[in-house]
């Protein structure tokens, strides 16, 4: 079978690498994929948001199975324009993909399904949210209701962050239309985790849980970003919580989607905040995570196709899937200066040696190719993963990948995974 991927991120790249493993695959075509994806895959130069171009593309090459990457497209109605033209797509259609594309959306679809979350109000203008903000007082959580790319959420410590926060998405227009409307919530205490699930519209197969990073510096300090690096498992999610998070989170998501008319089928992200009451959802996401794939799928040890298959069949009950005992770890090496603004067309160095040590894999995030050299074109540039046995080598593994690779201005997090060591076992 042909497999077409859709994106060109390092989530693409852990994506098309697990992919290329399945013996079913033949020919694997990434859209537009990137320097370290052009490795295993051949590049296309088409955009996410061209769905005629990609249909005619995927015709043409006889694939059989289409992988959407990213949101955008996915809220945008690619999977819906692929079906309607007879192509297979791993993804859910856009009335499903609302569950990310519109905050407002997700928040009412968990309250009426009872699906523990903050509690929360939304606003269409300034002044309005800004009279709430004063009356509940903080902490409290801003977000832009529409896709701001990871960026529209803002944790304020007090009241006057908040206000500028309002400012800045309503007023400003730093989200574009996406912050026309807010969504405020109620500051959940406790430890994040996310729990990617496949799902096939009808039932769905939780992934090992995982940990994202998204402040852009050490403990947690600095402005949120789209990730700063990841591990899994995740021992704050443990089985007790798992089988919570399944009953309380998965399910009724997954059998109200279906009742509401817009089944679930492709990738079901839960980012949860585990606290003492147990987990309660911070957000929901219609796709892989990014960086959380680049820790789970190397811990995968079915081989993916068949499951992605069963995802679009609708027979996903019938598939076992098995996971190594062992641990992932990456850490993001990103530009100077993300998430603010940085400079692109460094020259990168080193990956080759990073890929010396055994159990490091080097995911191409933000890269290119200019006159023969590989060089920096993101934010987040690359992400340095590395699989073991346990947690504590894995991070050293890691870091000693990372250790190896130079380009000027590269930052990065030292303490990725830090929190599974300093859990107290339970
Ligand atoms: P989101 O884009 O919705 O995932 O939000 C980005 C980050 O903001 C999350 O990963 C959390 O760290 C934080 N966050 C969002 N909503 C809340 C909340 N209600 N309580 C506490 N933290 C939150
Ligand atoms: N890692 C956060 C996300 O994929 O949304």
């Amino acid at each position: 079978m042909n497999v077409l991927v859709i994106g060109g991120g390092g989530r693409e790249h852990a994506l098309v690498w697990k992919i290329a493993q399945s013996p079913l695959v033949q020919a694997i075509y990434c859209a537009p994929g990137n320097p370290g994806i052009g490795r295993l895959a051949e590049c296309v130069k088409l955009k996410a948001r061209d769905f005629e171009g990609l249909a005619r593309f995927a015709r043409e090459k006889d694939v059989g199975l289409t992988v959407v990457g990213p949101e955008d497209p996915l809220a945008a109605g690619i999977a819906d324009h692929f079906a309607s033209a007879g192509l297979r797509v791993f993804g859910p259609s856009a009335s499903a993909a609302r569950l990310e594309g519109s905050k407002s959306f997700a928040k009412a679809f968990m309250k009426r399904h009872k699906i523990p979350t903050a509690e929360y109000a939304e606003f269409d203008t300034a002044d309005a949210a800004v009279g709430y903000v004063r009356k509940k007082g903080a902490p409290i959580v801003v977000k832009a209701d529409g896709l701001a790319a990871g960026k529209g959420v803002t944790v304020a410590r007090d009241v006057a962050g908040a206000e500028a926060a309002i400012r800045e998405a309503m007023v400003d227009g730093a989200f574009g239309d996406a912050g026309s409307r807010v969504v405020i919530e109620e500051c959940m205490e406790g430890e994040e985790a996310s729990v990617l699930a496949f799902c096939d519209g009808r039932t769905f197969a939780p992934m090992i849980p995982s940990q994202d990073h998204k402040p852009a510096l050490d403990g947690d300090a600095g402005p949120n970003t789209g990730g700063m690096g990841a591990y899994a498992p995740a021992p704050v999610a443990s089985g007790a919580v798992m089988e919570d998070v399944a009953r309380t989170v998965l399910r009724p998501v997954v059998e109200g989607m279906a009742e509401e008319g817009a089944p679930y089928r492709g990738v079901l992200y839960a980012g949860l905040m585990i606290g003492p009451a147990g987990a309660r959802v911070v957000e929901i996401n219609c796709r892989f995570g990014d960086p959380e794939t680049q820790v789970v799928l190397p811990l995968m040890t079915t081989d993916i196709v068949p499951v992605m298959l069963a995802c679009c069949e609708g027979t996903l009950a019938q598939a076992e899937i098995e996971w190594s005992p062992g641990a992932c770890v990456s850490v993001v090496m990103a530009s100077g200066g993300y998430p603010r603004e940085y400079e692109k067309g460094k020259v990168i160095c080193g990956i080759k040696e990073a890929e010396e040590e055994e159990g490091v894999i080097v995911f191409h995030a933000g890269t290119a190719e200019r006159d023969g050299q590989l060089v920096t074109n993101g934010g987040r540039v690359l992400n340095v993963t590395a699989t073991g046995p346990d947690i504590a080598s894995t991070i050293e593994k890691a870091y000693r990948g990372v250790r190896r690779i130079t380009f000027e201005g590269a930052h990065f997090r030292t303490d990725i995974g830090k929190k599974a060591i300093d859990r107290p076992l339970r």
